[in-house]
């Protein structure tokens, strides 16, 4: 079968960058960067994106057009077989995500819904409670996660250029617009001059190792990278393309909409009163409970009752341009590598997933079990109780286990291993020819990047992850 590709280069910037910018950037980025206080974080994470994110991107891009292979056969045929364990971290990474990540998808269509009423009727401001009640609603959290699952398995069992290029191309920019517009109007509130300082004046005494690795997995989540998402987007990709300019497109669009993220709701949060204490109780819900109140309080105007529905309609369509990529991975394991038939394979990937998703849905107060298990178990002492504490921060709840186990350290392990593989086994003639053409033409630019991938991002991994384990609380 002839391999389908990306139509050009603005279909596969659009495709990659709809894989990029999902609910890592609206959802998770603000409330983390919150979490840790803002600054500092925030510059660690930039960093993050540029020493180890941007080298990584070219590489997973160029190991996936040379191989023309998905993540699962792509260390095989470049003839490294070995390798291949790389793809099954990928897949288990993968599997990981998209347990949590459809739940957290379906809000969106909660939030849709939600506005849409609000819209129509007259807002009413929900009481304090009233997210966490829906978090605790087992069938609105099992059934739009439900939703999710199956809108991202149809377009997957679908293939890959008509339906996501299609619609990537479409979704992509009318978010940037809207949510540019969004930040024009925030920026007139009063809160907007503590939002930037929060956002970027760094404090480092408010940072802590656990923080580092938290910006590090983060700068890997946001990307798509790790896990060989974008191995596979790049299989899809002609030769006639350049894998480095394309890259910096990529890692600079997802890193823009994932700050204008932050400034918006964190510019709502200090402008309205009473927003702080209620985004406090769980700042996870951030996303979800400061945007009503810009649309139909401070919005009246200008737009946000046409805004509020539009907006959560395009998180729902940038969380689906990221589901498709992780769910493509799965699938193209069993393709790839077991021959499998494309229908069989998604309805397996597809429905095992669900399975994970629905204990996730059921974690956020629905079931009590559910919701505070720890990955070691309950004790508060000894061996398991350090496991805890190193692997999991101790938290609690199946999402959040399976949120902070692939980000903090299925995805840079993973990272790790494809920048030692580009590195130091690939060939270099191989790389070079990939990201450069044959001419002699960008060969500075060459020597650096293998120096960032050889020795900075390896080393750059490798210190964080160290830090964080010799550094942990074994108390
Ligand atoms: N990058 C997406 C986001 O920010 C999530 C995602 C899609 C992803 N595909 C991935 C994360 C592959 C890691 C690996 O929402």
């Amino acid at each position: 079968m002839a391999r389908d590709n990306w139509s050009g280069r603005f279909g596969f910037v659009l495709a990659a960058a709809g894989s990029a910018i999902g609910l890592g950037n609206l959802w998770k980025f603000p409330y983390i960067t919150w979490n840790n206080n803002g600054g500092a974080f925030v510059l660690v994470y930039l960093l993050c994106i540029l020493v180890v994110g941007l080298p990584l991107m070219c590489s997973e891009i160029l190991i996936g057009r040379r191989s023309q292979s998905s993540v699962a056969s792509a260390f095989g045929r470049l003839g490294h077989p070995k390798w291949d364990f790389v793809g099954f971290i990928g897949v288990a990474a993968g599997f990981v995500i998209l347990g949590f990540y459809a739940v957290i998808a379906g809000w969106s269509l909660a939030s849709f819904a939600e506005c849409l009423g609000w819209s129509v009727q007259g807002y009413e401001a929900p009481s304090d409670e009233a997210f966490g009640t829906f978090l605790a609603d087992p069938l609105k959290q099992i059934g739009l996660g439900f939703v999710f699952m199956v809108a991202t398995s149809l377009i997957v069992w679908r293939g890959v250029s008509g339906g996501i290029e299609r619609a990537a191309k479409i979704l992509m920019p009318t978010l940037m617009v809207i949510l540019v517009y969004i930040l024009i109007v925030t920026c007139t509130l009063s809160g907007a001059g503590e939002a930037l300082t929060f956002l970027f004046k760094p404090d480092f005494s408010k940072l802590d190792s656990h923080g580092v690795l938290e910006a590090l997995g983060h700068a890997f989540f946001t990307l798509s990278l790790g896990m060989g998402a974008m191995i596979t987007y790049g299989s899809y990709m002609k030769k006639s393309e350049r894998v480095v300019p394309i890259s910096i497109t990529v890692v600079i669009l997802d890193t823009i909409i994932a700050l204008v993220a932050c400034m918006i709701m964190y510019s709502i949060i200090f402008t309205v009163d009473g927003l702080r204490d209620e985004v406090g109780k769980s700042t996870v819900g951030m996303l979800f409970v400061t945007l009503p109140k810009l649309f139909y309080t401070e919005m009246t105007g200008s737009g946000g009752a046409f805004v509020g529905p539009l907006f959560y309609i395009l998180v729902a369509f940038a969380a689906l341009s990221s589901t498709i990529s992780l769910l493509e991975v799965i699938v193209s394991l069993f393709v790839d590598r077991y021959g499998w038939n494309r229908t069989k394979a998604t309805v397996t990937a597809a429905t095992s997933v669900f399975g994970l998703s629905v204990l996730s849905a059921l974690s956020l107060g629905a079931n009590g079990f559910l919701s505070s298990v720890k990955l070691f178990g309950s004790s508060e002492t000894g061996v398991l109780h350090s496991l805890n504490k190193l692997v999991t921060k101790d938290k609690g709840g199946v999402l959040n286990i399976l949120d902070h186990i692939s980000a903090n350290w299925l995805l840079p392990i993973g990272g790790l291993a494809i920048t030692i593989y580009v590195g130091w086994v690939l060939p270099t003639k191989d790389s070079k020819e990939e990201l450069f053409g044959e001419g002699e033409g960008s060969s500075l630019f060459y020597k650096v990047w293998l120096f960032f991938v050889r020795f900075v991002v390896p080393a750059a991994i490798g210190w964080v992850i160290v830090d964080v384990v010799l550094g942990g609380d074994f108390s």
